[in-house]
């Protein structure tokens, strides 16, 4: 290669190599492969090596990829801290050929000492670098850019497997590090509540990790349900003589340390081990990518050092990611019932890990130019969790001259509205929501789903109800009688009665779900379920403001102006009430749950501790036709305090002239000794006396 010819690419390969690795760490959205990463790093590497002239300290191969999001100077939301050590990066390979050329480098270098390997599993999660202090968790940092890392610590103390204080004799000031998975079925569920809500899902669990990770609310980290495993002590901050004894010593203290680690002393053993595990892996219940080979003993570890990315004295071998090349046949736009429009690749079949793959999304358009797709290439298809197949990357070598580039549409595939997409968003919605006939049928099959209504209607019902114009609203369905039914292709007298009984079975889906299934955006079953729970019916619910709304757990504004939104909608609010005269279930307390009517009517807050929990008392207050209200406003009836209430609340309620009732003197509001159902028989002590001047 000529100079100039080897310094372009040289320069090429460089910016590639940073933006795939801001998309990988920063966006979470990778669009290669690490196999293809790894190649053009590869490259990269030999090209450097042949021209030393064009070496550069800030060149990728010698900076290892930077998880912090400094685009414009801008700030991720974490403050940024410097790591007491380095934290490096793995030399990786995907060659048995290399690791014992790596061995033999050691075994050269070490010149005669005895030592040898531990061998673990390489976890394909995001790195975090854990300080503790007297036994306290005191710090949790990101790799960042190996330097400076993102602080993560309230994250790290809702993660449910890192102990926030240890036992036994740990040492007084010391770092470990490792990392922060998802496994697979919080991953899969994770997916499944943002497909719900058209959410774009994450491509992979370690994504999903690590955007769990950086996100900025706490609570909401805790109901991601990740997972941390620690593998690295830095010999710097402990008295061990071995890395294997160093974790045995870990795991004493309450740390998460895998014990899926093996001594080897060759590289039969080795080989042995990557055996194992390239088939044993696929039943763990985390995704692993690979092995890494550390030589066990500190003293050689010191003696082999680091180069400015990685240590010299371990390496990872990688497995490929199990992939299959097919043609890409011509590109779907679907319309979900939001309006959001997706891009489904339609593909020629292809056996992927046991299953057979036609199909796979491509997310959005600006995914579609990243990877420069045409119709007529050859794509890779990889699965990331469970649920979908996504497309990594095109091969560029098997481009025929015949493929077409797509344009992704401007106007509704169905409809032919023009499409609008919002500044900070990736896709292309259709505006059209009450007129599009994919998002009403969309909205439809969202009903009758199984995780929503559980109706005995699929696609095809839905399609020939809406054709007929005999139901474009779920009230509609309701309507529906035996009599038309039979009348209708397909339909025979015991399919028309198995519908309409499972109709009726819906009148008894709780709340809850109802909620979920008016397919309101952003909110999917967990926070349907949260809502609901909340506010404990729908009246109380449409007649919360956004402020009231951001007091629910997890509810940030985007859910609550969506929520506030569709309430207020008033074809929405028409909708809602068909259901209600067809018998739907709108309030968390029904039937025999509801005692009296002795607080019907009445809003009434809640505030301080009770001789019961304050859930129990809002339940209580429901289950007399109350309904507790969040916050105190003209519209509250009484304020029910118990000791510590907040005293803003008693601040307002004597601004507005609102009645303060302590626990007493509201049960005597109730019918005697009618206090409700599970775990809400009668009080057992009495209920502590609150004596109401105390208060002013
Ligand atoms: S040791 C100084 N052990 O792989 C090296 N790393 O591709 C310390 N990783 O940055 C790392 N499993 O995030 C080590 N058993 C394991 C690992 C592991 C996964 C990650 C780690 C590292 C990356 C390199």
């Amino acid at each position: 290669m000529e100079r100039q010819a080897a310094k372009d690419r040289i320069d090429e390969l460089r910016a590639e190599l940073v933006e795939y690795n801001r998309l990988y760490y920063v966006e979470n959205a990778p669009v290669i492969s690490d196999f293809e990463f790894d190649a053009l790093m590869r490259e990269l590497e030999t090209l450097e090596k042949e021209w030393p002239e064009f070496r550069s300290d800030d060149s990728p191969t010698r900076r290892v990829g930077s998880d912090l999001d400094l685009q414009a100077g801008q700030r991720s939301g974490f403050v940024q801290r410097e790591h007491r050590f380095p934290m490096l990066s793995l030399g990786n390979t995907y060659s048995i050929a290399e690791i014992e050329d790596f061995a033999a480098r050691a075994e050269k270098e070490l010149d005669g000492r005895r030592f040898s390997y531990c061998c673990e599993l390489k976890f394909d999660g995001t790195a975090i670098c854990l300080s503790y202090r007297n036994g306290h968790l005191t710090q949790a940092l990101t790799r960042g850019d190996g330097q400076l890392g993102d602080d993560v610590t309230a994250n790290v103390c809702r993660i449910a497997n890192v102990p926030a204080h240890l036992k036994g004799d740990f040492p007084e000031d010391f770092e470990i590090r490792g990392e922060i998975l998802m496994p697979y079925e919080a991953f899969d569920a994770l997916n499944e509540e943002r497909l719900a809500q058209e959410d774009v899902p994450f491509a992979n669990p370690r994504n999903a990790a690590s955007g769990s990770l950086k996100l900025l609310n706490p609570e909401e980290v805790a109901h991601r349900g990740l997972w941390c495993t620690l593998y690295h002590l830095p010999a710097e901050s402990v008295p061990f003589e071995s890395h294997s004894q160093a974790l045995d010593a870990a795991a004493s203290w309450g740390l998460p340390v895998s014990d899926k680690r093996r001594i080897c002393h060759s590289i039969s053993d080795i080989r042995e081990y990557i055996d194992y595990w390239d088939v044993q892996r696929k039943f763990l219940p985390y995704a692993t990518d690979g092995i890494v080979i550390k030589i066990n003993e500190l003293d050689c570890q010191r003696a082999l050092g680091a180069t400015s990315k990685s240590p010299r004295w371990a390496v990872a071998f990688k497995f490929k990611a199990e992939q299959a090349c097919t043609r890409l046949l011509s590109i779907d736009y679907q319309v979900g019932r939001t309006g959001a429009v997706t891009p489904v690749a339609n593909l020629d079949p292809v056996q992927l890990s046991g299953t057979v793959v036609k199909r796979a999304t491509l997310n959005n358009e600006d995914q579609m130019s990243l990877l420069d797709i045409h119709i007529g290439d050859y794509v890779y298809v990889e699965k990331g969790g469970e649920i979908i197949p996504k497309i990594s990357s095109v091969d560029l070598s098997l481009r025929g001259a015949d493929v077409v580039k797509p344009h992704f549409p401007t106007h509704c595939p169905d409809c032919g509205t023009a499409l609008v997409k919002n500044e900070d968003e990736a896709r292309w919605f259709c505006p059209n929501n009450d007129g599009c006939p994919m998002q009403i049928k969309g909205r439809m099959l969202h009903f009758v789903s199984r995780k929503a209504m559980d109706i005995l209607a699929g696609e095809s019902t839905i399609e020939q109800f809406y054709d007929l114009g005999l139901a474009r609203t779920p009230s509609d369905m309701y309507c529906l009688t035996q009599y038309q039914l039979v009348s209708l292709e397909g339909w025979q007298e015991k399919s028309a009665a198995r519908f309409l009984d499972s109709l009726d079975e819906s009148r008894k889906v709780p709340f809850e779900r109802v909620l979920f299934a008016l397919g309101i955006r952003y909110v999917g079953q967990t926070t349907a379920r949260t809502v609901a729970r909340h506010f404990g019916d729908i009246d109380s619910l449409m007649a919360a403001n956004v402020e009231q709304l951001l007091e629910v757990e997890d509810v940030g504004a985007v859910i609550a102006n969506s929520i506030y939104d569709f309430l207020h909608d008033p074809v929405q609010i028409a909708e809602i009430e068909r259901l209600r005269a067809q018998g739907l279930i709108f309030s968390t307390i029904v039937g025999e749950n509801r005692i009296s009517d002795a607080l019907s009517g009445k809003t009434i807050v809640v505030s301080g501790n009770f001789s019961i929990s304050r859930e129990r008392m809002k339940e209580i207050i429901a289950a007399h036709g109350g309904k507790a209200g969040s916050s105190v406003s003209t519209r509250t009836s009484f304020l029910l305090a118990g000791t510590k209430p907040g005293p803003e609340k008693i601040r307002k309620c004597g601004e507005l002239g609102i009645p303060v009732l302590g626990e007493e003197a509201f049960f005597a509001l109730l019918p005697q000794g009618k206090v409700p159902g599970q775990g809400l028989q009668p009080l057992e002590q009495s209920p502590q006396t609150f004596i109401e001047s105390t208060l002013f």
